[in-house]
């Protein structure tokens, strides 16, 4: 008998499977080496250059029906990602992201058809007040992804941490997360609430959400 369609080989990936694992038991998962510091390189130059060309913005809350600046929740200057036109820190960066959306689509039914993704750029002695990832008209957004890009050495002392707000047994916990080079934090957008801290050096990262229809 012929076999009409052959399986796929479907290779179990250890690192995608540790993010499933501490997204549906902790809500959240920090990878630290999810970029190598190269690819942590190149994708800051990227930004550093971007953000020469003058073409970040301020980010604004809410969607972007319901775009308000309000400088006293969030000081950061984002620039969205359009992976159509895409440079090669861009491509490298998408590569990673779909391989794992791709895995996450085959082993979690979860169900990622979309995604939207901004460099940030938080000056000297800005911040993002206590905040969810969700809005109230839109809750398509399902897991928030941080790629944090700064150079090496970066200090607990230059701020800028993340925390996350999380309830694991009813009580509030602060998890802590520095923003060191080559982390990459995944967490559950609409249940997570988290804040960053004031910087006191400029701070890099790559923030996006992976969304459902
Ligand atoms: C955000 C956000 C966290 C971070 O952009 O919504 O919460 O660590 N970012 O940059
Ligand atoms: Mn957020």
């Amino acid at each position: 008998m012929t076999q009409l369609f052959e399986e796929i080989p479907f290779v179990k990936n250890p690192q995608y499977e540790r993010i499933i694992e501490d997204v549906l038991a902790q809500q959240y998962c920090l990878v630290e080496d999810f970029f190598t510091p190269e690819e942590v390189s190149v994708l800051r130059q990227s930004l550093i250059q971007k953000h020469k060309e003058d073409t970040f913005k301020k980010a604004a809350i809410g969607n972007r029906v319901n775009e308000i600046i309000i400088k006293s929740i969030r000081g950061d200057v984002i620039l969205w990602m359009d992976e159509l036109k895409a440079n090669e820190a861009e491509l490298l960066f998408f590569n990673k992201i779909n391989s794992l959306v791709y895995y996450l689509n085959k082993t979690c039914f979860l169900g990622i058809t979309y995604k939207e993704f901004h460099y940030a750029l938080y000056p000297k002695g800005t911040f993002y007040k206590r905040h969810i990832d969700t809005f109230k008209n839109d809750d398509r957004r399902k897991l928030s992804i941080v790629c944090y890009l700064n150079e090496d050495g970066w200090l607990p002392e230059n701020g800028g941490e993340l925390v996350l707000y999380l309830e694991p047994n009813g009580k509030e916990e602060e998890k802590v997360i520095y923003p060191f080079p080559g982390r990459v934090v995944i967490f559950e957008s609409q249940i997570i609430e988290h804040e960053v801290k004031p910087v006191n050096t400029e701070r890099m990262s790559i923030t996006g959400w992976l969304k459902t229809r």
